[in-house]
């Protein structure tokens, strides 16, 4: 049976990056949970419909993350004081560790899944842990929720602490059973294949799981050009290659399937080449790379060289899983750029990072991220009454929104057409 829902308000979202667009009072139509259409007046042929009426309040896309390890989630906001490697192996790796136990883990998975919730993401794609079980509970627990994930148990067999190292045929049985059992279980909630990052893999690891990601379709992600020494890193272990991107390419984990690549702060013009042809997309995540001291990522180069682009929290490189604030890092990271460039690289326009945040991310979902034609309705309720002033604009509302408002101003989220309650855990 079709089902149509009306919403009512005041509604913004990016068709294209360049600008806004903007509907005082208007209407959204949703069929099936699919957005039908956009009208400032209502046509004759819905006067009988329900309405449901968010006058006054902001109708926008729901937050996509892709980028974002849910298993760091006790250390956010702690842990700031060393870089990358070093923060991976005293920090990362001991906490990690603890998902053995799904005892613990579902106890922090639940956690975080109410955080991510309230901060307004409603689609994201995850690292989990080299666990298989509490790797699963998480897409449980994600299925129970009505969010959208990917869900990725890490895979990492070499160069790491033993109480964390898999076997090489563990990791590829796990990650196999995983796929086997969750590829068409959901809809929203689906695996995704996530090597840590190029040297916590052996040579046949990421070869197995290019193999696997081909023959199950299954998309894949993972770290890339994040920090100088990982780089260099990188070029000892695989001298052969020609930069960091060439080693998952070589493996068919490089845009063989859909691809998520974090970071890239130092890519190279050959790397963002095989990116662009590929069709690989970039996560920029600069919270993450403010707090690791990882790098900036030059993101207007991305964008002139157009590469599909998402943000990512990056849990617990990142502080913050809100992606409004992640969108405000993003600008404010570029207008570094700006500064340091004489002005000669542009700073990132507000609807730019608003379209990186919702029709950009959200692509790797499907049609998710805009309220155009068959686009899944994925919104929020944005009710910004105490922020806001009799003479702002709509475009102001939602800057001002972005830049000071919080979890306490989104009155619901939508994914798919469905109003989706906090999360309860389980059991
Ligand atoms: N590279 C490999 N693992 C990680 C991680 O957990 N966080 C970040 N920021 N980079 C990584
Ligand atoms: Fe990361």
């Amino acid at each position: 049976m079709s089902s149509t829902k009306i919403f009512k308000g005041d509604i913004v979202f990016t068709t294209t990056p360049e600008r806004f667009t903007l509907i005082e009072n208007g209407f959204i139509v949703v069929v099936n949970g699919k957005v039908d259409n956009v009208y400032t007046v209502l046509p004759e042929t819905y006067k009988n419909f329900q309405i449901t009426d968010y006058s006054n309040k902001l109708i926008i896309p729901g937050m996509n993350d892709l980028h974002c390890h849910a298993s760091q989630f006790k250390h956010l906001g702690m842990a700031m004081d060393k870089e990358l490697i070093p923060w991976l192996n005293d920090y990362t790796f001991p906490e990690e560790s603890r998902f053995k136990d799904t005892e613990y883990s579902k106890r922090i998975y639940g956690k975080f899944i109410k955080e991510i919730w309230k901060q307004g993401t409603t689609r994201i794609a995850l690292f989990a842990t080299v666990h298989k079980n509490s790797s699963m509970d998480l897409i449980e627990l994600f299925i129970n929720s009505g969010l959208g994930a990917f869900v990725g148990k890490v895979n990492m067999d070499t160069n790491c602490p033993p109480y964390i190292c898999e076997t090489l045929e563990s990791s590829l049985e796990d990650t196999e059973e995983m796929i086997i059992k969750y590829k068409d279980r959901s809809s929203l909630v689906k695996p995704i294949i996530t090597p840590r990052f190029v040297p916590s893999c052996s040579s046949e690891l990421l070869k197995g799981l290019g193999e696997l990601s081909i023959k199950y379709n299954v998309p894949v992600q993972s770290h890339l050009s994040e920090n100088r020494n990982e780089i260099a890193w990188v070029k000892e272990l695989f001298p052969a290659l020609k930069y960091y991107g060439d080693v998952y390419n070589k493996f068919n984990l490089f845009g063989q399937t859909p691809t998520l690549m974090a970071h890239c702060s130092f890519s190279s013009d050959e790397e963002i080449a095989l990116m662009k042809e590929n069709n690989v997309m970039a996560v920029h995540c600069p919270s993450s790379n403010l707090n690791v001291g990882s790098g900036m990522m030059p993101i207007r180069k991305f964008l002139d060289n157009n590469i599909r682009l998402g943000f990512g929290s990056d849990i617990s490189g990142g502080h913050t899983c809100s992606i409004f604030k992640t969108m405000v890092y993003a600008i404010q990271v570029s207008k570094l750029f700006w500064a340091n460039s004489n002005k000669e690289i542009s700073f990132l326009s507000n609807p730019e990072a608003f379209y990186i945040a919702t029709k950009g991310g959200g692509s790797f979902f499907g049609k998710v991220g805009s309220f155009e034609k068959d686009y899944e309705f994925d919104a929020l309720i944005i009710d910004d009454s105490n922020l806001n002033y009799a003479n702002y604009t709509l475009e102001q509302r939602l800057e001002r929104f972005i830049y000071v408002g919080d979890d306490r101003h989104i009155l619901h989220r939508y994914v798919s057409g469905n109003l989706i309650e906090e999360p309860k855990g389980i059991a």
